[in-house]
Formats: structure tokens, C-alpha cells, sequence
């Protein structure tokens, strides 16, 4: 979300007129006679990835899954086994041997491709659906190391395996609904802040030591363990409201990192926090 920005990732397989009509239809999206999310949504076009693209996809495969065997939390691991996540090629969105082929029966989640950046409105309409909106273009190899808008890796490989885990499957469903419900400045910062320090950069506790599971550290060979081993990180226990009055900034290293004890943790969190937008939005329409 927050770090989805417009960027630099033009790609033929984005920027024709499917995509352009997907990307005009989410950028109007909420406003009369827009509601229609799926109109946002356009095919993968398989084809479109060169053998550089999949060389690629498999060079940061390599380089980051053998640090994670160690160091990822195992919910990470199981959900990437369990999609059948590999390091041979690029992941396929549909078809018999996809990504959403194994997601459907674990957890009704699905990944679907979008041709670019996503207002927020649009994109928790997307959540509140279980659908993950997914950028389908992968970063040019010059820009191996470091690009900072998602692409394909950060958002299959860094964020999709856990869709497989039912509590953070619900939890992920609730906050797309929570977040849609309210138009409150105050709590639209708030609950971005815990996207960021959860699904972007949360890390959890487990057999007794940190785990990443957040998936800008999953997907990020320097970041990941700059997380679990730099003195300068201040991690902190997970607390909701902590988390929501923390700020944060994008363009480096984070510098304070929330620990969970476990997804169900930040579920019942996040069921508390819903309820309480929710109900505000319901005396709210009775005004
Ligand atoms: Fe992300």
C-alpha cells in the first residue's frame, strides 16, 4: 500500500490499453457510477516476461529464500510451500499451476494483477474482497538490489504466503474493511502506520527468537538482516495503539521495527479496532 508508489516500472505488458482503462477506472474509483473494483484488474499476459525477466525472478529467489529457510517466520515458510512458491520461474496468477490455485482452498484468498499504483480507497476495497492486488511487472536487473516501488517479487514473493494462513488471512480481510469504512484523517494515518510496522515490516517472535514475516524485509536481501542484527533497531513489543502513534519514514532503513507473539495477536487487535471504526461509522450514519 503506502509504498506502492508510481514509478518507473513501464512495461508493455502494463502499458497498453487494458491497462491504461484498468488504471483510469482505479484512479476514479469510489466516485458515482466507480464501484466496481474488478474493473481494475487485468490478465498477467504471461507471455510478456522476457528470459531476463525469469533469470531475474530467480537470482533474487536464490539469494534471499536460503537466509529466510533460518530466519523467516515459519507461517512464511509453510504458506510458501503450501502456493508452491519456486525458484525456476516468474509465479503464474491463474491457471492450473498458480498461485491462486493453491491459495483458493486454504483461505479464499487470490492475487490480482493491477497495472500500477492504487488509490487507498481502491486498494482496501481489494482486501475487503481477499483479493491482493498484485503488480505483475519484475524490477529491471540493473535495479536488482533495490527498487522502491513493489514489483512481483515484493508482492508474490514477500506478500502472498501468508494469505495461505487463515488468522492472518482474516486479519488482512478486516483491516480492508475497517479501512474502507472511515474517511477520519486521524484514523486513515493511523491504520497506515499499522499496515507499514505489520504487513510491510512486522516481525514475531518465535521459539524464542525474532522472525521476519513482514514482506519489505522479506523481499529485501540488505533489509532483512539489517532487522534481526543491527544495534541501531529498536524492537519493540506489538502493541496496537503504540504502533499506531509510531510515525514512519520510507527512504531508509527502519530504525523501529513491532514484534508479535503471534497472528493471532494481531487478528483480535485488529477485531477490536474494527469494531470500534465500525460502530463509529454506524452512529455516524444515524446523525
Ligand atoms: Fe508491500
Amino acid at each position: 500500500m503506502q509504498n506502492k508508489m508510481s514509478g518507473s516500472l513501464n512495461h508493455a505488458m502494463i502499458d497498453g490499453p487494458a491497462g491504461r482503462a484498468a488504471q483510469e477506472y482505479a484512479n476514479q474509483f469510489g466516485q458515482p457510477g466507480f464501484h466496481d473494483i474488478t474493473r481494475a484488474y487485468i490478465e498477467q499476459n504471461y507471455a510478456g516476461y522476457t528470459e531476463e525477466n525469469q533469470e531475474t525472478w530467480r537470482t533474487l529467489y536464490d539469494r534471499q529464500m536460503e537466509y529466510l529457510a533460518d530466519h523467516a517466520s515459519n507461517v512464511y515458510l509453510s504458506g510458501a510451500r503450501n502456493i508452491k512458491l519456486v525458484r525456476d520461474h516468474i509465479p503464474y496468477l491463474s491457471g492450473p499451476k498458480s498461485v491462486n490455485t493453491f491459495l483458493m482452498p486454504l483461505t479464499g484468498w487470490q492475487s490480482k494483477a493491477v497495472p500500477g499504483y492504487l488509490p487507498a480507497k481502491a486498494f482496501f476495497a481489494c482486501l475487503a474482497r481477499r483479493e491482493f492486488p498484485t503488480t505483475i511487472v519484475i524490477r529491471p536487473k540493473e535495479s536488482i538490489d533495490y527498487l522502491p516501488e513493489p514489483d512481483i517479487f515484493h508482492d508474490i514473493f514477500g506478500h502472498v504466503p501468508l494469505h495461505a494462513d487463515p488468522t492472518f488471512a482474516d486479519f488482512l480481510q478486516t483491516y480492508g474493511k475497517a479501512a474502507l469504512t472511515t474517511d477520519d484523517p486521524h484514523h486513515t494515518e493511523r491504520l497506515s502506520r499499522l499496515f507499514w510496522f505489520t504487513v510491510e515490516f512486522g516481525l514475531i517472535r518465535e521459539g524464542g527468537r525474532n522472525r521476519l514475516y513482514g514482506s519489505g524485509l522479506i523481499s529485501s536481501p540488505g533489509e532483512s538482516k539489517h532487522a534481526l542484527t543491527s544495534k541501531e533497531v529498536d524492537r519493540r513489543p506489538f502493541d496496537l495503539e503504540a504502533v499506531c502513534n509510531t510515525s514512519f519514514e520510507i527512504d531508509h532503513f527502519q530504525p523501529i521495527l513491532y514484534v508479535l507473539d503471534s497472528f493471532e495477536q494481531l487478528r483480535d487487535a485488529m477485531d477490536t479496532y474494527a469494531k470500534r471504526l465500525l460502530d463509529a461509522a454506524r452512529d455516524n450514519a444515524h446523525v
